[in-house]
């Protein structure tokens, strides 16, 4: 139970968020504004992604170090940046954000080892040379886990490996070159390298596309029947405000019977340009639900809820060549509250 005065603190933090949202908005480098905390509602970590070009912008710094309590490298813990063309490795920007975390107290999630879309450069010339391709493979992923280890919470160790409409799954050269066992080694190299970290099978679309869901529970049923050592499910969850709140929750409910952790891991609820405040309801009850969705889970289960961006400034739909214009996040572009973000205090609150 909270301590009585934590009640308190919420609600006034509450009433000034409000206050906020009707254009009265926090100076956002006003860390010391009576505001209510996500990070202190929320019985599971909440958190946010960051690239290293934020930690000196104070207006990110205002939102994140207030409200998130644990972050998710955006892109620079990923081969793009972490494995050169000649395959030598740049871990500095990785680094840097790890330092961060564990400066302020935060804890963090890696993302991501193995990902179709990466990855493709560094190992051109090994491309079907079989046992190379092989080791190189588990090179990069026990270097990079064994250099996180005891520093990440979980890794993302394999991003959307399920076609894009969920028949079948995705065509790649980890798959050309080592089979679906691309998938097994993956978790494999992981658990050898960090056996304490969680491992998280993460991927989108699954609570808009109905057969994307199912080929990837299929996928994960497998993998667990086979002692594959998987041991949670992210989910990204990157909504349109025009989706159905109880077809998400459901949704995450179906993808949480697994008995395993999920992970909400890169939540942002499009809103495109022509938004209203409508929409920002819309986009609000969206985002109360797929809180709501996660304290719904044995607690055991809740491993967190991250959003893909601290302000509606730093969302990647916001950068070309998305839709400039567009608001996914919890956070306006001065760092002050939206509905959305009363929406998601209010589940918690209530929880
Ligand atoms: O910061 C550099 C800039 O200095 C340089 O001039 C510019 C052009 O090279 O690149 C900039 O870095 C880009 C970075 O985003 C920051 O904008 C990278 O090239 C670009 O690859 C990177 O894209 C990221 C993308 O994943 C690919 O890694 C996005 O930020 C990131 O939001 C996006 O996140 C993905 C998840 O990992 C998986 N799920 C979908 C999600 C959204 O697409």
């Amino acid at each position: 139970m909270r301590h009585p005065l934590h009640r308190r603190a919420v609600l006034t933090g509450l009433a000034a968020g409000l206050g906020a949202c009707e254009g009265r908005a926090q100076s956002p480098a006003d860390p010391g504004a009576a505001y209510l905390a996500l990070k202190e509602l929320a019985p599971f970590p909440v958190g946010v992604c960051a690239e290293s070009g934020q930690l000196s912008d104070l207006g990110w710094r205002a939102v994140a170090d207030r409200h998130f309590d644990r972050i998710t490298p955006e892109f620079e813990m990923k081969m793009e940046v972490m494995l050169r063309p000649d395959g030598s490795y740049a871990f500095h920007a990785a680094d840097r954000l790890a330092a961060y975390a564990q400066a302020t107290g935060k804890r963090l999630h890696g993302h991501a080892l193995v990902w179709f879309s990466q990855g493709a450069e560094p190992f051109r010339p090994l491309e079907g040379s079989g046992a190379p391709f092989a080791a190189a493979y588990r090179n990069y992923i026990v270097e990079t886990a064994t250099r996180y280890r005891g520093r990440v919470d979980g890794w993302d160790v394999v991003n959307e490996p399920i076609a894009e409409d969920g028949d079948g799954f995705r065509d790649s050269h980890w798959r050309r070159n080592l089979g679906m066992r691309h998938i097994d080694l993956a978790f494999a190299y992981a658990a050898e390298a960090d056996p304490a970290a969680m491992r998280f099978l993460n991927e989108y679309n699954l609570e808009s596309l109905p057969a994307k869901r199912r080929t990837f529970l299929r996928l994960l049923e497998d993998l667990l029947r086979r002692g594959v050592p998987v041991t949670g499910v992210g989910t990204q969850t990157h909504l349109s405000a025009d989706e159905s709140p109880a077809t998400v929750k459901a949704a995450i409910a179906d993808l949480a019977a697994y008995g395993l952790p999920v992970h909400v891991s890169e939540l942002d609820i499009s809103t495109g340009r022509a938004w209203d405040r409508g929409v920002l309801l819309q986009q609000a009850r969206l985002a109360g639900a797929v809180t709501e969705a996660i304290l719904a889970m044995p607690a055991a289960q809740r491993y967190g809820l991250t959003v893909w961006g601290a302000r509606d400034r730093d969302s990647v739909l916001a950068r070309p060549p998305k839709a400039p214009g567009d608001r996914p996040l919890l956070f306006d572009d001065t760092g002050g509250p939206k509905p959305a973000m009363e929406a998601v205090a209010a589940a918690l609150e209530g929880a």
